[in-house]
Order: structure tokens, then sequence, then C-alpha cells
């Protein structure tokens, strides 16, 4: 089933210089790029984007987060595209869960500033792909 993931490289993977390296791994999985956009976020999209965990202790650090620099946000194609995506991400905690071969248990040691985002469910990545490019088809 093919189907489409919206994937953030967040400002820590954009100020560590990882975008290349991420975004290589993602063309090695065979995933393709279907849009791709460099930009500053601003309070009211990371709000909307991350509107689940508003009531989250970390919520107010994590919107100072990803508005704190640029990021790089992509739409992914391909057969099972959320899951792969996960898949080569690692799981949130790049040192509990992430394992060594992910982008998180390799590159990453933060359960915040963990590189990357990856939709979570079919919903989700409809929802985020209309937020983050509203024009997409
Ligand atoms: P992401 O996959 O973008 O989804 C929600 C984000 O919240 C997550 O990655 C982390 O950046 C952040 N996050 C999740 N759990 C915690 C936590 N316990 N403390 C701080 N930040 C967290």
């Amino acid at each position: 089933m093919t189907d489409r993931t919206l994937v953030l490289i967040k400002p820590d993977g954009v100020a560590r210089r990882y975008v290349g390296e991420i975004l290589g791994r993602v063309e090695k999985k065979g995933l393709s790029i279907v849009a791709l956009e460099l930009k500053t976020v601003s309070r009211e999209l990371a709000s909307a984007h991350y509107a689940e965990h508003e009531s989250k202790p970390f919520f107010p650090e994590l919107l100072e987060f990803i508005t704190s620099g640029p990021v790089v946000a992509a739409v992914l194609e391909g057969p099972r595209a959320i899951a792969a995506f996960r898949q080569i991400a690692g799981g949130t905690d790049p040192v509990a869960k992430a394992v060594p071969g992910t982008i998180r248990g390799d590159l990453a040691l933060d359960g915040q500033q963990n590189l990357v985002h990856g939709s979570d469910s079919v919903e989700s990545a409809e929802r985020e792909i209309a937020l983050w490019f509203p024009g997409l088809a």
C-alpha cells in the first residue's frame, strides 16, 4: 500500500548539519520525496502540529524548541511510508528505545531534541500534510 507521511528534520538536525545525512537515509530506504521545504515555524503552526501534546508537561519546552530555528519539512511517499520512516527514525527516546542503525539510535541522545518527526498514523499524516503543505494535492 502506497501512503504518504509528514517528516520534519527538527532544529537540532538542521543546526547539526544532518539534513543531507537524514534525506540520504530516506532515499536509500526507497522512499520518494514529494515535497520539501526549509522553514521557520510559527508558534501557531507548532501548536497545531503538536496539539495532541498540549496537556503534557513538556509542551511549552517543545514549542520553544521547534520554533527555535529552521526545520526541514518533507512529504515522503512509498509503500508503507509511515511505518518505513518510523522504522529508520527509531524510537522517540534515542537511548532507551532507538536502536543502533536508526537515525536517532546513531545520531541523537536527547528525548526531545531527537532530530526528526514522522507521522504516526494515516489520520495524523493527512492532518499534518494539510497543515504543512496546504497546496499539496
Ligand atoms: P515527535 O515524534 O516529534 O513527537 C512529539 C515530540 O515531543 C517528540 O518527538 C519529542 O521531540 C517530544 N517529547 C516526547 N516525549 C518527551 C518527553 N518526555 N520530554 C520532552 N520532550 C518529549
